[in-house]
C-alpha cells in the first residue's frame, strides 16, 4: 500500500514500513525503513503534527563548518541530511546516489522534486531484467525530480510487494538539456539510516570458495563490496545485509538488499561524521562513463530491499519468496526439476558417443532423469585451448552428431542436454579467424590472458544477432532438453572496436545489456528448454541471470564440506531451487578430501539436485547407494524443491548466526526446508570434525508449525531417531541425536561420528 498525503510518501508491506517527504527545498528527505508502524489515517487533517513528523529531523541548526543549502534555507546542509538520493555538489558530501559531468564541464547537480504519481502493477524495463508482477501484488510510487539548472529529469521507482515485505527501487535518468552529458554513476537505491553501528555483511569470495559470509561493523568511514570482473562476480556477490547488533537467525532487525544486475556492481555503506548510515547500492562506478544524448534516457538496474525483525531467517525468507515469485519466470518457474548426471567431472573433455552413452546408461539404472553432456563436443575442442566460438558437432567424438546422441539418450528414456559458453572465443577457433575484430580487446596493444579465450562483444548487435542464431541453431538441431549457459572469464583490456573514444567507459554495461538481449530471445525461443546458468561455477549468480534462467551453477566446488559452506552462504538471499548442486567422487577433485557418499548427498539434495562423477567406476554397492538416494530425493522433491529453507547453527558460528560480534566457530551445519503448507520437512545435521567424549549432537529444526505434531525420523535401519513431537517441541526443543560413540558401534552406519557426516531427518505430519 502507498499512501501520499501532505508532501509525505508511506509504503507499506505487510509487516514493513518506508517512508519520506518531500522538503521545503524541494529535496526527498528519508525518515523510516523497518518493522511497520502504524500511521493513523484518522489523524489525516493533522497529518503533520500527527505520527510521521516525529520521525522527521528539525533542522533548526546545523553543525559547525558545514555548508547551508542556500541563503532561504540556512537551517539546512546535505551534508547531514537522510536522503532519498543524493546529487553530487551541493554539500553532500557522502557517497552520491548521481554523478554527472555536465556540458560545461561542471559536475555540480541538484535534483528537486516536480510530482509523484501513485499507480499499480509491474512495468517492464526498456533496457534491463526486472521484477515482475502477475498476481497484481505490487504498488508503484514514481517520483519525478529535475534538475532545473540544467534540464535533467530523474524519475525514482519504487514498486511495494506487500507479500513478500520487499520494496524494488530503480531510476532512470532523461536528458533535456539539449547538450550530451556524462553519466558518472546513476545508482539503483540509497538508504541513509538515522544512526550508526549496522553491521554491513557481504559475500565474497573466488573461483571454488563462492559466497563466504563476512561480517564488519561500521562506526566510522566507508566500505564497499563491489565488482570489476564485468560479471557480478564470485569475488563479491550483490546481495548483502545490514543488520542491528545482536541479531541472529531468528530474531533481530536485518535488511537485505540485492540488485537485479550480472555486470559490474557497487555497494557502499558510510558512516558519517554525524553518526548516520548511508547505504548505497547500484552499478559500479569505476571506469563506467555514459554519453547520454540530448533527449536520451539511461535506466539502473532494480534494487530489491527487505526488512525483518525476524533475523536473518526472516529476511531470507521474503528474498526467498520474491524470487520465486518475482524474479524467476517461464516453464520451470514452479515444475519439478530433473535429477540431473552431468559428464564433466565424469570425463571432463575426453568424450565421444560410445562413453557418454555408457555414462548415459549407468545413470538410468540407478534412476537420473536428464543426462547433460558438458565441455568438448564441439569445433575441435579436446582441451581450453581451441575451439569455442565453433559451435558444431565434433564428428570424430559423435558420429551421429548431436541429434544422433540425442535420440539414443532419449531411447534410454532420459532427457538430454549440453553445455555451450556462446560469450566466448578462441583465438584458435574458425570463428575467429572470420572474425578477429569481434572480440573485447584495444586493438594493437597487448591483451590479458584468462583460461586461454576472449570475450565476444556483446556491445555490438551483429556479435548479438550472431549468439541468437548461431545457438538458435545448436538448441533446434536435437530435442534439447537443458542447456548449461557457461561464462568462464573476467573481463580485461575493455575495449569495443564497434564504439567511440569517449564511449568507452560504456563498453561493461553495454556488453551486459547485449548479454540480456541474447538470453530474452533465446528463452523466448525456447521456452521447454531448463536453462542453467553458470561462469566458472559461481562467478555471476544474481537476479539478473535468474530472471532468464530458473538454476545457477553454484560452484565448481562439489567437496561436500565446502559446498555446503557455500550453499549456506547463498541461502541468505537466494531460495535453493536456484542452487544447482551435484554429487561428485570421492576423494573430491578440488579439494582431494574424502566423504562419505552419504553427506555428499545430504548436502547436495538441498539444491536443484544431481551427480557429476563417473558412474562407471562405482562400486555395485555404491551404485545401490545412489539409486537408494535417488528415489529418496523424488519422494522428498516436492519438499526440497518448493519448500522454505532456514539456516540453524553453522560453520562459522555455533550461537544461531550471530554475527561477527558474537564468535563461537561451529562444528556442524544444521538446516531445515519446510514444505509449504508446513506438513513436512527435511532436516539436515552436518558434522565437520569428530570431537571425541562430547554429547553436543543434537537437531533443532525451524518453520515448522508449531501445533502439529510430527513423526521425526532418521531413515536409516536401527538409528534411535524416531519420534511423535509437536512441531514447537522439535523447534524450541530440539532432539539430541544417536552418537555410536555411546551406543557401542563406532564405525557403524548409523554414528553421527565420523569426520565429515551428514545425517538428514525427515518429518511428516501426523
Ligand atoms: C566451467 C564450469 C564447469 C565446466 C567447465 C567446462 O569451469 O564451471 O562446470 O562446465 O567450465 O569447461
Amino acid at each position: 500500500m502507498i499512501i501520499e498525503k501532505d508532501n509525505y510518501y508511506i509504503l507499506h508491506t505487510k509487516n514493513t514500513t518506508y517512508c519520506f517527504r518531500v522538503l521545503d527545498t524541494g529535496h526527498l528527505e528519508h525518515l523510516y525503513y523497518g518493522r511497520k508502524i502504524t500511521v493513523d489515517m484518522e489523524e489525516a487533517d493533522n497529518w503533520a503534527q500527527s505520527g510521521m513528523e516525529a520521525f522527521a529531523e528539525r533542522h533548526t541548526h546545523i553543525p559547525g563548518n558545514t555548508n547551508t543549502y542556500d541563503r532561504e534555507h540556512e537551517h539546512f546542509t546535505l551534508e547531514d541530511m537522510r536522503l532519498e538520493m543524493s546529487s553530487y555538489g551541493k554539500g553532500d558530501i557522502r557517497e552520491p546516489f548521481v554523478e554527472l559531468v555536465q556540458a560545461d564541464g561542471s559536475a555540480t547537480c541538484d535534483f528537486l522534486f516536480e510530482g509523484a504519481k501513485i499507480s499499480r502493477g509491474k512495468e517492464p524495463y526498456q533496457t534491463l531484467p526486472g521484477s515482475y508482477d502477475d498476481s497484481g501484488e505490487a504498488a508503484h510510487l514514481t517520483v519525478t525530480l529535475l534538475d532545473r539548472q540544467y534540464g535533467l529529469a530523474l524519475e525514482l521507482h519504487y514498486y511495494v510487494y506487500e507479500d513478500c515485505d520487499v520494496i524494488a527501487r530503480s531510476s532512470k535518468l532523461r536528458n533535456d538539456s539539449g547538450s550530451t552529458v556524462t553519466v558518472k554513476r546513476l545508482l539503483s537505491t540509497q538508504i541513509d539510516f538515522a544512526t550508526s553501528e549496522y553491521i554491513f555483511t557481504t559475500f565474497s569470495g573466488t573461483w571454488g570458495r563462492e559466497m563466504h559470509r563476512t561480517d564488519l561493523l561500521v562506526q566510522a568511514g566507508k566500505y564497499v563490496n563491489a565488482s570489476y570482473t564485468g560479471t557480478s562476480s564470485s569475488r563479491a556477490n550483490p546481495f548483502v545485509m545490514l543488520s542491528k547488533c545482536g541479531a541472529t537467525e531468528d530474531a533481530g532487525d536485518c535488511y537485505g538488499c540485492n540488485l537485479v544486475y550480472s555486470g559490474n556492481h557497487y555497494e557502499a555503506v558510510e558512516v558519517n561524521s554525524y553518526g548516520k548510515t548511508r547505504f548505497v547500492s547500484g552499478i559500479n562506478p569505476q571506469a563506467f562513463a555514459w554519453q547520454l544524448l540530448p533527449g536520451e534516457e539511461f535506466e539502473a538496474p532494480e534494487a530489491v530491499m527487505a526488512f525483518s525483525a525476524q533475523g536473518y531467517n526472516g529476511m531470507s525468507q521474503c528474498m526467498h519468496r520474491f524470487v520465486r515469485r518475482h524474479i524467476v519466470r517461464g516453464e520451470w518457474r514452479d515444475k519439478a526439476r530433473p535429477v540431473i548426471l552431468n559428464s564433466w567431472e565424469a570425463a571432463y573433455f575426453d568424450i565421444n558417443e560410445r562413453k557418454l552413452l555408457q555414462l548415459a546408461r549407468a545413470g538410468k539404472a540407478v534412476g537420473i532423469e536428464l543426462f547433460v553432456m558438458d565441455d568438448g563436443w564441439f569445433g575441435d575442442r579436446s582441451d581450453d585451448t581451441r575451439s569455442l566460438g565453433d559451435w558444431d558437432a565434433n564428428l570424430r567424438k559423435l558420429p551421429h552428431g548431436l541429434s544422433g546422441l540425442c535420440d539414443k539418450i532419449n531411447k534410454l528414456g532420459l532427457d538430454f542436454g549440453i553445455w555451450v559458453e556462446p560469450e566466448m572465443i578462441n583465438v584458435n577457433s574458425r570463428l575467429y579467424q572470420r572474425h578477429p575484430d569481434w572480440v573485447i580487446d584495444v586493438p594493437d596493444k597487448p591483451h590479458a590472458e584468462g583460461r586461454n579465450q576472449r570475450i565476444l562483444d556483446l556491445t555490438k548487435t551483429i556479435v548479438q544477432d550472431y549468439i541468437i542464431a548461431k545457438m538458435s541453431e545448436v538448441f533446434s538441431s536435437a530435442n534439447i532438453a537443458y542447456v548449461k549457459w557457461d561464462m568462464n572469464r573476467t573481463f580485461s583490456d575493455y575495449y569495443s572496436r564497434g564504439l567511440a573514444p569517449e564511449q568507452q567507459g560504456e563498453v561493461a554495461h553495454r556488453y551486459v545489456l547485449g548479454l540480456y538481449r541474447c538470453l530474452g530471445e533465446l528463452v523466448r525461443r525456447f521456452p521447454k528448454i531448463l536453462f542453467e546458468g553458470c561462469s566458472a561455477g559461481g562467478n555471476r549468480f544474481d537476479l539478473g541471470i535468474l530472471s532468464y534462467f530458473p538454476q545457477i551453477w553454484a560452484s565448481d566446488n562439489t567437496d561436500a564440506l565446502c559446498r555446503a559452506e557455500i550453499q549456506y552462504g547463498y541461502s541468505y538471499g537466494y531460495p535453493m531451487s536456484t542452487v544447482s548442486a551435484h554429487v561428485s567422487a570421492s576423494p573430491n577433485h578440488q579439494t582431494f578430501r574424502e566423504t562419505a557418499l552419504d553427506t555428499r548427498f545430504s548436502v547436495a539434495a538441498f539444491g536443484a539436485f544431481g551427480y557429476e562423477c563417473d558412474l562407471g567406476a562405482m562400486t555395485r554397492e555404491e551404485l545401490k547407494k545412489i539409486e537408494a538416494q535417488i528415489a529418496l530425493y523424488k519422494q522428498w522433491r516436492d519438499v526440497l524443491q518448493q519448500g522454505s529453507f532456514y539456516r540453524g547453527r553453522s560453520f562459522r558460528d555455533n550461537t544461531n548466526g550471530g554475527s561477527v560480534l558474537v564468535q563461537a566457530p561451529g562444528n556442524h551445519m544444521e538446516w531445515t526446508c519446510v514444505s509449504p503448507e508446513g506438513g513436512q520437512a527435511v532436516g539436515l545435521v552436518l558434522q565437520k570434525l569428530t570431537m571425541p567424549n562430547t554429547q553436543y549432537a543434537y537437531y533443532q529444526a525451524r518453520g515448522l508449525a508449531p501445533e502439529k505434531k510430527y513423526h521425526f525420523y532418521s531413515g536409516l535401519p536401527g538409528v534411535r531417531e524416531d519420534y511423535q513431537l509437536y512441531g514447537d517441541a522439535l523447534m524450541y526443543g530440539g532432539v539430541c541425536l544417536t552418537q555410536g560413540f555411546y551406543d557401542g558401534d563406532p564405525g557403524g552406519e548409523r554414528c553421527l561420528y565420523r569426520d565429515f557426516d551428514a545425517k538428514l531427518f525427515f518429518m511428516e505430519e501426523e
